[in-house]
């Protein structure tokens, strides 16, 4: 598929770039050091329409399409992985799945206030025991009344420390299995709530990460979201648009190390010529620019079908599994290309190379990716 791009697509991809270039980028590196989370960025972010970007105009949002929510978060990620990250769970995942699954009533609540960056969302699916194999969690939720009783430990929960409100999946029956999984949506402040241990991680460092335990937290019986025992499904379904925003962070990442890459290469000279005049790195700096394309390609045509209505499944897993991994090449050749140099804090590609390591765990890991592109393929999963 050829893309041409809208004039307002454009337009919103030239007011990011402008925005993050000028605002983010600056105190990225700082960032990084002193793992301050971004909350006055995200802020202005809001302002520019980026924390509700694909929320209808109706719940406070921009309305806007998945190319466009793409062409923004990599521009972000391009300034500060960090900060990409709390857009991408934030919109990918809990506005989109509030959207989808929550009442009318949930939706006036929440959206409006999500797209304003007044609340900050983050998702409690994984757990201690439960990584890969979501079906495997052993947090409850326990109807009482009017409320359900939830009690568990999520783990690696992105934002869990600075977010105003979560979606947490709990098992509303044992017996079901996957059919068992209920998502609530828990405020902060929730008695019997607290959040636990703050991961300390070796990239994506301004993004906190962490436990978040609930010890008979009571939620009331209308924030959950759907039915009971739609949990599963919907953590699937926001996972298959959270893998495309992985990949638009992937992209962003990738973008700022070949050009940082290019740009030291014309300007470090060795053997009495620039760097860049050697064939080998002119190859590396090809490769680098190839792999970035294709995998811009697949994130654009995964998004092009959400944005049609399409099942786009396997191209989100094919486009993360791609990007995710063409990152973590590309950071480690602008390291190489950067010499010892880039083995210093004193050259952003350090900080890229730590940031982009995350992206083939998190949101399924790369065999996770090869798991639903394989099953989806094969059909039949079973089959061994
Ligand atoms: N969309 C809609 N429905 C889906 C779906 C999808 N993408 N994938 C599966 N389903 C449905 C199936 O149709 C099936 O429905 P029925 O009950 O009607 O049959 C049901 O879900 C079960 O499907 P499977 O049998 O395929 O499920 P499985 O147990 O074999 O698991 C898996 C599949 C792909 C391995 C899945 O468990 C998976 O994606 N695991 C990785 C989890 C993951 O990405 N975790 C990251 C968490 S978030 C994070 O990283 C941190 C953060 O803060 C963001």
């Amino acid at each position: 598929m050829l893309f041409r791009f809208t004039d307002e697509q454009l337009m919103i991809q030239a007011m990011v770039r402008e925005f993050a270039r000028k605002v983010i980028a600056p105190t990225a590196a700082e960032r990084d050091r002193t793992k301050e989370f971004p909350a006055d960025n995200l802020k202005k972010m809001a302002e520019l329409g980026l924390m509700g970007m694909m929320v209808p105009p109706a719940y406070g949002g921009e309305g806007a399409d998945t190319i466009s929510y793409v062409l923004a978060l990599s521009e972000i990620a391009y300034c500060c992985a960090s900060t990409a990250v709390v857009m991408s769970v934030h919109n990918s995942i809990v506005c989109e799945s509030i959207l989808r699954y929550g009442s009318e009533e949930l939706k006036k609540t929440y959206l409006p206030k999500l797209a304003a960056g007044k609340m900050i969302g983050a998702f409690g699916l994984t757990e201690p025991e439960a990584g890969s194999d979501p079906v495997s969690q052993i947090t409850t939720a326990v109807r009482d009344g009017n409320e359900y009783v939830l009690n568990g430990t999520k783990r690696f929960t992105t934002t869990g420390k600075n977010a105003h409100l979560v979606i947490v999946t709990a098992k509303t029956d044992e017996s079901l299995r996957h059919q068992g999984i209920s998502a609530f949506i828990v405020k902060k402040g929730t008695p019997g709530f607290k959040v636990g241990h703050l991961e300390d991680k070796m990239g994506l460092r301004a993004s906190d990460t962490t436990d978040l335990i609930f010890d008979d937290c009571r939620v009331p019986a209308d924030h959950l979201l759907g039915q009971e025992g739609d949990g599963f499904k919907l953590a699937m379904t926001a996972l298959d648009g959270g893998r495309i925003g992985i990949s638009a962070q992937s992209i962003g990442v990738a973008q700022a190390a070949l050009d940082a890459s290019i740009s030291y290469a014309k300007q470090r000279s060795q053997f009495g010529q620039k760097i860049a005049k050697f064939q080998g790195l002119r190859w590396m700096i090809a490769d680098m620019a190839t792999e970035l394309e294709a995998a811009r390609q697949l994130t654009m045509s995964a998004a092009a079908m959400k944005d049609q209505g399409t099942r786009y499944t396997r191209q989100a897993s094919m486009a993360k599994l791609f990007a995710s991994e063409m990152v973590n090449r590309v950071t480690a050749k602008a390291i190489q290309i950067h010499g010892g140099y880039g083995f210093t804090k004193d050259y952003e590609v350090e900080r890229y190379y730590r940031d982009a390591r995350v992206f083939t765990i998190y949101e399924g890991t790369s065999e996770i990716q090869r798991v639903v592109i394989s099953n989806h393929l094969l059909k039949d999963k079973r089959t061994p």
